[in-house]
């Protein structure tokens, strides 16, 4: 009757593919207990870590349950304790985190009547109250693990992708939040076909690189000609990180979802983990605190 869970951290966009790609990152999540109750409902009746809203339509995953119950033929509810490691507005996937361990839990504890595409239409609403825009590209990979994309949203098509043996992801946070809400409010919305052109070349690359464990292939489709441009403002220092992620032998570096986190793909842990070492000297440099850590992509 009860279940713990551990909720990974995930990159969003992954460079090219805003509001469709993804990944997770094995080694940094949340960690949340999930118990069935009579009463109906659900509560959040412990969260650690981070100062986020208790009260259940305030709280992602309490949003994201909401809506699974709102699904189901049982008549109980649902305590959740939440254990945040994921800092919030980091650009890791925290919101995402704490809907999809939610509704993975509870799906768990109810002997799975729902598939893993319904729960992340669950969780798809935990990123509605979180970022204002249900987007999936977090969920989708803290629920499939490796890489996903969103081939469609109407109606919801996932696809896991693949992705070569040796590949690591170097994530670094600078210590400035940056809502996900305002990050999205400064893009455009509408593109030119040039650019478009250039961005569904790079995301066909991207995938084509991932199944045949093309590294250099992979390098050349991290690219973002459309929201990296804008966004990147709001981060200090990314384009030196960018440009010493690249030269320590990232295969590429972008924002982390919407930002301010910026990561680097690399080929072998020792790579990542010099990437790591050029990246976190920029911000010595400049000042700016920041967590680093470095990932193996499964
Ligand atoms: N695709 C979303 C965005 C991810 O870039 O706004 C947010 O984590």
């Amino acid at each position: 009757n009860e279940i713990k869970v551990f909720c990974p951290a995930t990159i969003a966009n992954i460079s090219c593919g805003f509001d469709v790609l993804g990944l997770a990152l094995d080694a940094v999540g949340d960690e949340m207990v999930v118990r069935k109750t009579a009463q109906k409902g659900i509560r959040i009746v412990q969260l650690t870590g981070q100062d986020l809203p208790m009260e259940t339509h305030q709280n992602v995953a309490g949003v994201a349950g909401l809506a699974l119950l709102a699904e189901s033929d049982y008549d109980g509810g649902f305590d959740i304790e939440i254990y945040k490691k994921i800092k919030a507005g980091s650009g890791i996937g925290s919101s995402a985190a704490s809907s999809t361990g939610a509704v993975w839990a509870m799906n768990q504890l109810l002997n799975k009547p729902f598939s893993n595409l319904e729960l992340v239409k669950f969780a798809m609403e935990g990123e509605r109250l979180a970022s204002g825009v249900a987007h999936a590209d977090n969920v989708a990979p803290a629920l499939f693990g490796g890489f996903t994309l969103v081939r469609s949203y109407e109606p919801l098509d996932i696809v896991k992708i693949p992705n070569p043996e040796e590949l690591y992801a170097t994530v670094i946070h600078p210590q400035i939040e940056v809502k996900t809400s305002d990050s999205r409010r400064i893009l455009k919305t509408t593109i030119s076909l040039e650019d478009g052109i250039k961005q569904w070349g790079n995301v066909g690359g991207l995938i084509a690189g991932l199944f045949t464990n093309d590294y250099e292939l992979i390098g050349r489709s991290l690219v973002d000609h459309i929201v990296e441009p804008i966004r990147s403002i709001l981060i200090p220092g990314f384009d030196k990180v960018k440009e010493e992620a690249i030269n320590a032998g990232a295969l590429g570096c972008g924002i982390s979802g919407s930002g301010p986190s910026i990561f680097a793909l690399s080929k072998g842990a020792q790579t990542a983990q010099e990437v790591a070492d050029a990246m976190r000297k920029v911000y010595q440099k400049i000042g700016i605190e920041y967590d680093i850590h470095v990932s193996k992509i499964n």
